[in-house]
C-alpha cells in the first residue's frame, strides 16, 4: 500500500463559531484525518469536537509566563509532525486564521518548504465584526490596522485622518502568555503615543465582538484621557476614529473633472 502524502489546510471558525463557520470549513473539518484547533471559547471548542471528535487542542502549548513565540513554535512542530506522518491535517483557529495569527502562517510556510500541499481558507475576523458593529466603513476615511505593541515600538507613522484599529491592547507591552491579558499594565505608554496625534478628549472605542449567540458586543466609548483607567481583556480591540477627513487636493480634482461637492460628502 502506498502511503498517502500529507497535506495541510488551515481554516477559521469566525469569532462566533455558531453561525460563522462556513460550509467549506465544515467539509474540511469532516474530511481531514487529523484536526488541530486553537480556539479561545468553550462553545467553539465543542462545535469543533462535534464535527471531528478526535480533534486535538493546541492550547496546551501555552504556559503561564512563557513567551508566546515559544508556544507557537511548539504548535507548528506538532502540526508539521502530523503532515509528515501522511495525514490530511487541518488546523482550525478562531476568527480569520491568517489575521494576527503567527503559527498558522508559519505552519503553511514550513509545510510548503518541505514539499507538502498547504492552503488557507478565509473566515470572519474581529475586524470584520468591528466594521459591522461600529457601523464604520474602512473605505472612507481609510483605515490603519496595527498590533498595539508593534505600533508603539516601531514608531509607526500615524495618519490621524484615517481610522486606526489597534489589536492586542489587552496584552500591550507583554510578549508572554497570560490568559487574562496583562490588565493594561503598560497602557499609559500607548496613551502617551496616541496623545501626540489626537486631542485628549478624542473619543475612542473599546470593542469586543460577541462570541456567543444572542449576546451583545462590548462597545465602550471613552475619551482618550480615560483610556489608561479602562478594563482590558485579551479580546479587546481599540478603535480610534479619525480627527477630520484630510485636505482635499482641489487641483487634482479639477484635472480629473471630479465634482468637489461630491468628494466633500
Ligand atoms: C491573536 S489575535 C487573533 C485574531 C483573530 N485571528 C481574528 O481573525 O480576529 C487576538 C486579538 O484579536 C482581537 N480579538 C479577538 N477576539 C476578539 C473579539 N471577540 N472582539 C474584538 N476583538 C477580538 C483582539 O485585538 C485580540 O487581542
Amino acid at each position: 500500500m502506498i502511503k498517502e502524502k500529507g497535506s495541510l489546510v488551515v481554516v477559521g471558525t469566525g469569532i462566533r463559531t455558531v453561525g460563522q463557520l462556513t460550509g467549506d470549513t465544515i467539509a474540511r473539518l469532516k474530511t481531514s484525518t487529523k484536526v488541530f484547533y486553537l480556539i479561545a471559547d468553550i462553545v467553539g471548542e465543542q462545535v469543533i469536537k462535534q464535527i471531528h471528535p478526535a480533534a486535538e487542542s493546541l492550547g496546551r502549548f501555552y504556559r503561564l509566563g512563557r513567551s508566546r513565540r515559544e508556544a507557537y513554535d511548539a504548535m507548528v512542530e506538532r502540526i508539521l509532525g502530523a503532515v509528515r506522518e501522511g495525514h490530511r491535517a487541518c488546523c482550525a483557529a478562531y476568527g480569520h486564521p491568517g489575521v494576527f495569527a503567527f503559527p498558522t502562517h508559519e505552519a503553511i510556510r514550513r509545510a510548503r518548504a518541505e514539499g507538502y500541499e498547504a492552503t488557507m481558507l478565509p473566515a470572519i475576523s474581529a475586524e470584520d465584526c468591528l466594521f459591522a458593529d461600529l457601523n464604520v466603513d474602512p473605505a472612507t476615511p481609510g483605515c490603519q490596522s496595527h498590533e498595539a505593541t508593534r505600533f508603539v515600538l516601531y514608531k509607526k507613522p500615524v495618519d490621524n485622518t484615517s481610522a486606526l484599529i489597534l489589536w492586542q491592547v489587552g496584552m500591550f507591552g507583554d510578549a508572554t502568555y497570560r490568559p487574562d491579558g496583562n490588565r493594561g499594565q503598560w497602557i499609559h505608554v500607548l496613551v502617551e503615543r496616541l496623545l501626540q496625534h489626537y486631542p485628549v478628549d478624542h473619543e475612542v472605542t473599546l470593542y469586543e465582538a460577541a462570541v456567543f449567540i444572542n449576546c451583545t458586543p462590548r462597545i465602550e466609548r471613552i475619551p482618550l484621557a480615560h483610556l489608561a483607567d479602562a478594563t482590558f481583556t485579551p479580546a479587546t480591540t481599540l478603535y480610534v476614529p479619525p480627527v477630520g477627513i484630510g485636505v482635499l487636493d482641489e487641483e487634482t480634482c479639477a484635472r480629473l473633472g471630479i465634482d468637489l461637492a461630491a468628494m466633500a460628502r
